[in-house]
């Protein structure tokens, strides 16, 4: 099994936010995140399809072809907006890099060409980033 990874960068506003929970909780849990009026991040997204090697063509995956499956499915939908309110695959979900990698795993799932989506990972600051395959 050979595994082929691309990897993209977005920025984009999110507000964590939990409803039930008074002003002060929401501090606590999420900082500034939970800034009243949002805040941005420098989102690093590392896309990762295992497979087998074509013995045509030498590839897993033409990362041509994962590059724009990413930047159609993903990029397009998430960069430069607001995650609280302005992607399709979010909507009614706190934007946590936990929910927005599943969400992006969920954008991305069926429509590989060859080999097989084996993680998500998503880097929300330098030092934190989250891991989804799909299990
Ligand atoms: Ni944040």
């Amino acid at each position: 099994m050979i595994y082929v990874t691309r990897r993209e960068v977005f920025s984009a506003a999110h507000r964590l936010h939990n409803d039930n929970l008074s002003a002060e909780e929401n501090w606590n849990l999420f900082g500034k995140c939970n800034n009243p009026n949002g805040h941005g991040h420098n989102y690093v997204l590392e896309v990762v399809v295992a497979g087998e090697i074509d013995c045509i063509t030498g590839y897993v995956i033409d990362l041509k072809i994962l590059k724009e499956i990413i930047r159609k499915n993903v990029i397009a939908k998430v960069d430069h907006k607001n995650l609280n309110y302005d992607v399709d695959f979010l909507s009614g979900k706190n934007p946590t890099a936990e929910n927005i990698a599943l969400g992006i795993w969920q954008q991305l799932e069926g429509k590989i060409p060859s080999g097989t989506l084996f993680s998500v990972k998503l880097y929300e600051t330098e030092n934190n980033y989250v891991e989804y395959r799909g299990e």
